[in-house]
């Protein structure tokens, strides 16, 4: 059983003295203390301050900066400087510049993450800047720790297609393959004449008449993905050698991004950081998933280095943010594993890219509401017991390669692994059940109930641990689009699905059904249950009924599905749901197959309630749900340890009316 530990959870701020005269320093410093607020992040994009000329660096600035902090009581999180090259680097290196997959066009500096991480001049020149900070304040003693860069792969920047990355993804190649054989063999290249006889004709997926070898972009999106971890990799070996052990290295992940395997960039951290933005998301749900997902990287608490303080200025309409909300959102990802809560920013900015973005303060530099909320957290925080957050009863299985596979190639432009990754999440949310998000080679024990969307890459070793879970009395839930590509991205020849996966089930799958959107979703009309698959309007409305006795049963037993739907055919497993209409009326939707002392279920449809009822009862997580709900689904209940093994009740109202508060549970 895993405890996290949430006993000393402190605010913070992303601070940016170079945004501000130094007289004013001292003032921020004080107001941000009177808030509660502890540590200070900074310099993640100062390096042209630090170093304005080549090789002249200007640290005095650095220096009165933690200076003041340290006066105020504030500790600070250092950042390198590298997501911003300075213009004068950019000069003598344009081809640092980073060239978009998506358009084939060399990008221009000016914004930010800009840059290739696979150029030469730019890794040495992070590796000097790098250098010369931690030698300047790696063992100073009000900085508590590092954190690497900033949003690696922000603003959709994390493929580029430049001539460097080309060399450095035919030497990827190299490495993972050995010989051109295997590579060709595992890519399937003798499809549109497209054998390898020597490294270096291998290309890189810019636009081409028309769509790249999928192989090949699968090993792109790991060699892209890689490129990022080394690069972070690199930077935290200079830093380490400077700081010592003492002092923790982090980086600031982004909520629903899925370009970087974020496993493996947490590998090399001491712990996350996440950046809680929640109006880039559709409500508490989804922040809750995004959360509990930081904490699943590495199985234990992290930071939130930038928590949204207000209205934000990169979403299309910037609503504001009713009283009261960030005091919500704060305690909300404390109680999903946060360590920290820095808002970003200390004050809405006079100057750049972010004007409108809300701060702890105004423009002018008086207390914004967010200020207020931080010091009400404050005073919650210091009077809450030590609380930790125990193993949650079910898992959530999440795999970056798996999303890599499916977006790829998704066959329906709706289907998304991230969204029915989502959608198992919020329906156990909804009903109050807590989840822990773990990668797919994850140990299961303890976990009730196991959930896996579309693993779609087969993988032997995971189907085996899998099974070994099941056999002792766990129940492993299996969503359609399983085991049918290889690891190099071609079809399986095995019936699907494969690799040991159709074993488990109990099922193969005969047809895989891909369904365009119905345009009115919610409405019934009596043509629709009827409509078949060869409507004028190209709809599919099918009706999934429960059971195998079940056709004919009332409406109210019936759903709907969406995007996916595969006819199973059991080879052990018993069927528990069939297709109500289409040409395939009758045919298998969901199956269980009995393994030892557990089940495996197979879900082959995308149902509008995307666990099918009949799996949920069978589940009987009911036992985690808290009885007394509201009624619009926006009562998030979370249940915390204190040091006595006590059970604390947090509950957050995320509807904006009065709730009458349920009874607390024993
Ligand atoms: C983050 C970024 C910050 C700032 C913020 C605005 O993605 O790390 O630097 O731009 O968004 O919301
Ligand atoms: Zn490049």
């Amino acid at each position: 059983m895993t405890i996290l530990p949430l006993e000393h959870p402190r605010l913070g701020v992303a601070y940016y003295p170079e945004h501000w005269p130094e007289s004013r320093w001292p003032q921020d410093a004080t107001l941000l203390r009177e808030a509660g607020i502890t540590v200070a992040r900074m310099m993640e994009f100062a390096w042209d301050k630090l170093e304005p000329r080549p090789g002249e660096y200007h640290f005095e600035w650095m220096d009165q900066a933690l200076e003041v902090f340290q006066k105020a009581d504030i500790q600070v999180v250092l950042c390198t400087p590298t997501a911003v090259p300075p213009p004068w680097f950019v000069v003598e290196h344009p081809e640092l510049l980073r060239v978009d997959d998506r358009t084939g066009q060399r990008t221009v500096a000016g914004s930010r993450r800009f840059a290739c991480a696979n150029v030469p001049a730019y890794q040495e020149a992070a590796n000097g800047i790098v250098t010369a900070v931690a030698k300047q304040w790696g063992q100073h003693k009000n900085v508590i720790g590092w954190q690497i860069d900033n949003e690696f792969g922000c603003h959709s920047s994390t493929r580029c297609v430049c001539d460097y990355c080309r060399a450095a993804f035919q030497q990827w190649c190299e490495q993972k393959y050995g010989n051109l054989d295997a590579l060709n063999a595992a890519w399937g290249t003798q499809f549109w004449s497209a054998t390898y006889t020597d490294w270096t004709q291998i290309p890189v997926p810019a636009p081409s008449t028309a769509a790249h070898n999928p192989s090949l972009l699968l090993d792109y999106r790991r060699f892209s993905s890689d490129s990022w971890v080394n690069f972070q990799r690199r930077q935290i070996e200079v830093l380490r050698r400077e700081i010592g052990s003492e002092r923790f290295i982090t980086h600031n992940l982004m909520l629903k991004f899925t370009d970087i395997d974020y496993f493996e960039l947490a590998r090399d951290l001491d712990f996350v950081s996440y950046d809680n933005y929640l109006h880039g998301m559709s409500g508490p749900a989804e922040a809750a998933f995004n959360l509990d997902l930081m904490r699943g990287l590495k199985n234990r608490a992290f930071w939130v280095m930038e928590q949204q303080p207000g209205p934000l200025d990169w979403t299309p309409f910037n609503p504001p943010v009713p009283p009261g909300q960030v005091r919500i959102w704060t305690h909300q990802a404390i109680a999903h594993g946060a360590e920290a809560v820095c808002y970003f920013r200390e004050r809405a900015v006079n100057i750049g890219q972010e004007q409108y973005h809300a701060g702890i303060m105004k423009h002018d530099g008086t207390p914004d509401r967010c200020w207020y909320e931080a010091k009400q957290v404050s005073e919650d925080l210091a009077k809450r017991p030590a609380l930790h957050r125990p193993q949650a009863p079910v898992a959530l299985m999440f795999d970056y390669q798996d999303s890599w596979t499916l977006e790829l190639d998704p066959q329906n432009r709706e289907f998304s692994y991230y969204r029915l990754a989502l959608e198992i999440y919020e329906q156990l949310w909804e009903a109050n059940i807590p989840v822990d998000i773990v990668p797919r080679d994850a140990d299961l024990g303890g976990y009730e109930a196991v959930f896996v969307p579309s693993p779609a890459l087969i993988n032997e070793k995971h189907t085996a641990s899998w099974r070994s879970y099941v056999e002792v009395g766990g129940r492993l839930v299996v969503m359609f689009r399983a085991g049918f590509k290889n690891q190099g991205n071609t079809w399986t020849d095995q019936p699907m699905p494969a690799g040991g996966l159709s074993d488990l089930l109990g099922v193969t799958v005969d047809e895989f059904i891909s369904i365009p959107p119905i345009p009115a979703v919610g409405m019934r009309s009596p043509r629709e249950t009827a409509m078949d698959w060869n409507d004028e309007r190209g709809m599919h409305v099918a009706e999934v009924a429960s059971n195998s006795s079940g056709f004919g049963l009332p409406m109210s037993t019936r759903s709907r599905y969406n995007t996916w739907a595969e006819i199973l055919k059991p080879t052990s497993a018993e069927a528990l749901t069939r297709y109500a209409d289409g040409y395939y009326k009758d045919g298998i939707a969901a199956t269980v197959n009995h393994v030892g002392k557990g089940a495996a279920y197979t879900v082959g449809y995308w149902g509008d309630s995307v666990i099918p009822r009949l799996i949920w009862q069978a589940l009987d997580l009911k036992r985690h749900e808290i009885a007394e709900r509201d009624s619009n689904g926006t009562l998030e209940v979370v249940r915390l340890q204190d040091e006595a093994g006590n059970t604390v009740e947090l509950r957050f109202n995320h509807n904006r009316r009065t709730l009458v508060m349920p009874e607390p549970a024993r």
